[in-house]
């Protein structure tokens, strides 16, 4: 016996790209990784300083919704950085912690996807394509089937909300969106979000926003949230869940420490589900991650580290490739003609390691893909390996 709808899924994109890249790369040079969205810069001390303290936590099971320090640190951050009013969120029943947004982004569609209320017929799950593959495999599992909104050049990278069929919206029981978009960098704006949220309250179905980049931007003002779209629409968080994390922002991922927000009722389910299949995340994470939502000069100086690896990506790279200095996020989404040859190459001639569009996409019925022109590159090593790495890729390409 086996899970079918879980042997119907396909290969992670890295185990693809293990295949692809399964030979070592040319030359002495130092491999430098640019295919996964894995900050390498050094976390702010204060995150050793707090794991090493909390050693007396370590014989006790962490409280399954955090501390009320950590929800109410990620209370803070959030009125600061999308000016929610002070009341509208109460952090005890509308904030749920996650090991990593990966987690409640899986999770969510466990909570809203229900097979039986859709008479029938198999409930949909809207996501963009390219897509953050938990997307699919959550609504799979749950369930429901994955329908794919492309976002392509033509359409700014976001997918077009209004071309969304009503027999479509009409089965829709969640909807994943990306802003700052991976791979491609899009920002939402707040009429985008308010639209997405509405059709969500039209329609009845989860609108699930993944703001997982949502510090990591080049532009003067901050990627605007899903949150300031509810604030515009009434401040009620109904059909909506927001997930953050500390993985980009504060450039910990090995801290597994994220949050979601929303409506109290998917809220509470998520925190019953947690009970049932969520390992906690420790207490000493816990203190840490409420250090880091406390502060934002850390995060200032990250953003400024980011900022001049696109300036160079910029010398490098610009005018080729369709190159664009993304408004929100840490990867380059360069058109080379064909991504899966170019990551090849990148690697056995220049010894680094890209990820082909086309693992981020789903195929067409005909076999075609949008992301098939494409290499991601993720700017995520310190500057000197970046700037090495994009001389390597401009004298290879
Ligand atoms: C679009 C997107 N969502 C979610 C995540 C998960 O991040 P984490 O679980 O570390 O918060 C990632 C990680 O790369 C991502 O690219």
């Amino acid at each position: 016996m086996a899970n079918a709808r879980l042997e119907s899924l396909r290969d992670y994109p890295f185990e693809r790209l293990g295949r692809l890249l399964d030979g070592p790369p040319f030359g002495n040079a130092p491999p430098i990784n640019m295919s996964v969205g894995e900050p390498q810069h050094e976390p702010p001390a204060v995150v050793r300083e707090l794991v090493d303290r909390g050693h007396p936590s370590w014989n006790r099971y962490p409280p399954i919704n955090g501390t009320p320090e950590f929800r109410r640190a990620a209370l803070g951050w959030l009125e600061r950085r999308y000016r929610v009013p002070a009341g509208m969120i109460d952090p005890d029943a509308m904030i749920v912690p996650c090991a990593g947004t990966r987690e409640g982004l899986y999770m969510s569609a466990t909570v809203a996807i229900s097979p039986s209320e859709t008479g029938g017929a198999k409930p949909l799950a809207l996501m963009p394509n390219p897509v953050y593959q938990v997307y699919v495999g959550a609504s799979t599992l749950a369930g429901a089937e994955p329908v794919y909104l492309p976002a392509t050049a033509a359409n700014g990278f976001l997918p077009d909300l209004d071309a969304i069929p009503a027999e479509t919206l009409a089965r829709t029981q969640i909807m994943y969106l990306c802003t700052p978009s991976n791979p491609q960098g899009a920002v939402a704006d707040l009429g985008y979000l308010k639209k997405g949220l509405e059709l969500a309250r039209r329609h009845n179905f989860l609108l699930v926003a993944d703001e997982c980049y949502a510090e990591i931007y080049s532009t003067d003002r901050a990627p605007p949230g899903a949150l300031e779209a509810a604030v515009e629409l009434g401040g009620s968080l109904d059909n909506l869940m927001v997930f953050h994390t500390l993985s980009k922002r504060s450039s910990v991922p090995g801290l597994r420490s994220g949050f979601g927000v929303g409506a109290k009722k998917e809220t509470q389910l998520m925190q019953r589900l947690r009970t049932y299949a969520s390992a906690a995340t420790p207490i000493a994470a816990l203190d840490a991650a409420t250090a880091l939502w406390r502060d934002d000069a850390h995060v200032e100086a990250t953003r400024a580290l980011y900022r001049r690896k696109f300036d160079m990506a910029e010398k490098v790279l610009g005018g080729r490739f369709s190159f664009y200095r993304p408004a929100g996020g840490f990867y380059l989404w360069l058109d080379v003609g064909d991504g899966e040859a170019a990551a090849r190459r990148l690697w056995e001639k220049a010894g680094v390691r890209t990820l082909p569009g086309s693992y981020l996409t789903k195929p067409e019925a005909d076999g075609t893909n949008i992301g098939t022109p494409y290499i991601r590159i993720a700017l995520v090593a310190d500057l000197e390996s970046t700037e090495e790495a994009l001389n390597r890729i401009s004298r290879v390409l």
